[in-house]
């Protein structure tokens, strides 16, 4: 016990909110903190715990569990958002409680909690015991200042302007705004609250720590550093695909559904270099099926070949004939292994819908982007991504919102083939190099997390 006590500079509580794009990056962060002689402990919910991989169960960070008082189905289990939100906050802070109590009579206490702010209520518990308590965003920092302005009163929804002026961000349009701002009113009023509330206790978080890098938002992080402790710690990629520093780092990872991976890189090395779109919408995103079919269409206009994810529940969305008429230039999947796909030199561009994590992911490893946004911080994060980052383009949709065919293939063509496409990848190799560079030893974000442990461990 006293020898574990000893070999750990500091013991983080590193509690995740329960889905997957929530998931890896607390994940891979921990790995970096452990890297530096932080002890760990992943905390999820009973139910999303049994759907973990083994593997990322071996690496050195510990599991444990909380309850969201629907241990056999999760969310899904819950008669709405707004049941699953409320007993996640009710019985998740009692469990928690309880958590830190049952480890801090073990051999290495926990110091410090870090949380993921659509859990506000875990502050107050980490307060309670009077620990450091770490703010972890997993969505951009321009995202954050948004709905940070929108807590504040600043930014009134229903929105009343076209063009949204914040301190630290370019100029936006309206239909930039994420989807529960812009569409205030139509999209779902509790999720819109869950992003709101992010805020409402932030001011006692003695650290906001956020999934991005310097270099890459810059302006709105020294706007939003004047208001907090705020120090950028991504991108949470491993290692293994940035920096190579870490050596237990082919343990990463949680995947909510099982990847087809030897099919995957089997076909993938058999494609010539910058040949493949890659095409995948992460793991919520469910189009109509108009809307599926125009991307089918797109594609198969596109004459290339193509990887597409089409999650299991969206299969039947797919047009008639559609896997078996295109199998000689396109491979359907379930889920891909998508950080080994990114990383492949066959794939040439990414039809996303630019969730947070394929954003970074997509910049980290340099590839150009086709933008066809489906909710939330998807439409910013794609705004950012043409206008600002200059690494993809933006697919138009028409009067019903719908990315039309000949849009699709025009975007694909222009990536692939284009002038546009050329300054494009210019911008990767620069995108590329500066994530990498974040991680390294010394650069920006590995700095940052220096400082974390080293006043962890000084608290
Ligand atoms: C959600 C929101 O929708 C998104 O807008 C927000 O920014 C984060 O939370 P999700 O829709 O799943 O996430 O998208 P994204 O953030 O891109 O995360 C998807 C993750 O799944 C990525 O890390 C990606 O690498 C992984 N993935 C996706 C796979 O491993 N395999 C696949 O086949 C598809």
């Amino acid at each position: 016990m006293e020898l574990e006590r000893n070999a750990y500079r500091a013991h983080c509580l590193a509690l995740t909110y329960p889905s997957q794009g929530h998931i890896n990056p607390l994940l891979e962060f921990s790995k970096r903190l452990e890297n530096k002689g932080v002890k760990v402990t992943l905390v999820t919910t009973h139910f999303i715990s049994k759907t973990i991989h083994k593997e990322a169960a071996t690496s050195n960070i510990a599991l444990e569990t909380i309850s969201d008082g629907y241990d056999e189905g999760g969310e899904a289990q819950a008669e709405s958002f707004k049941a699953y939100f409320e007993s996640l906050r009710r019985v998740g802070s009692q469990t928690l409680a309880e958590l830190l109590e049952k480890l801090s009579t073990s051999g290495c206490p926990v110091n410090c909690v870090v949380y993921d702010p659509f859990l506000p209520w875990a502050l107050d518990v980490a307060k309670k015991f009077g620990l450091v308590g770490a703010a972890f965003f997993t969505q951009s920092c321009a995202v954050g200042n948004i709905f940070y302005h929108v807590y504040k009163g600043v930014l009134k929804v229903p929105l009343s302007e076209t063009e949204i002026l914040l301190p630290g961000s370019p100029p936006l349009g309206a239909p930039d705004m994420p989807s529960f701002i812009y569409q205030f009113g139509i999209s779902d009023p509790v999720i819109f609250d869950l992003l709101v509330a992010q805020f409402s206790n932030i001011d006692k978080a003695d650290w906001v720590l956020c999934n991005t890098f310097y270099e890459l938002e810059q302006e709105v992080v020294d706007w939003m550093a004047k208001i907090w402790p705020l120090r950028t710690i991504g991108p949470t990629i491993p290692s293994m695909f940035l920096d190579k520093r870490l050596e237990d780092d082919k343990n990463y990872g949680f995947d909510i559904f099982k990847p087809n991976t030897g099919a995957c890189m089997k076909w993938l090395n058999g494609q010539p270099k910058g040949s493949v779109v890659y095409v995948s919408f992460g793991s919520l995103a469910a189009f109509g099926v108009e809307q599926m079919e125009e991307i089918a269409w797109g594609l198969r206009m596109s004459n290339r070949c193509f990887l597409w994810v089409v999650r299991e529940l969206e299969e039947a969305k797919l047009p008639k004939n559609f896997v078996e008429e295109t199998s000689e230039k396109g491979l359907v999947v379930r889920w891909c292994p998508q950080l080994e796909v990114l990383a492949h030199e066959a794939v040439g561009c990414f039809v996303t819908h630019c969730g947070w994590n394929s954003t970074l992911e997509a910049l980290s490893f340099g590839v150009p982007m086709v933008g066809v946004p489906y909710w939330s911080d998807q439409s910013t994060n794609l705004k950012f991504i043409m206008d600002v980052w200059k690494m993809g383009l933006k697919a138009p949709a028409d009067e019903k919102g719908i990315v039309r065919r000949e849009a699709a293939e025009h975007c694909i063509r222009e990536i692939m083939e284009g002038e546009r496409g050329k300054e494009i990848k210019k911008n990767a190799f620069k995108w590329r190099k500066l994530a990498k560079e974040a991680v390294d030893e010394s650069g920006s974000s590995d700095k940052n997390i220096e400082e974390f442990v080293a006043k962890l461990v000084h608290s």
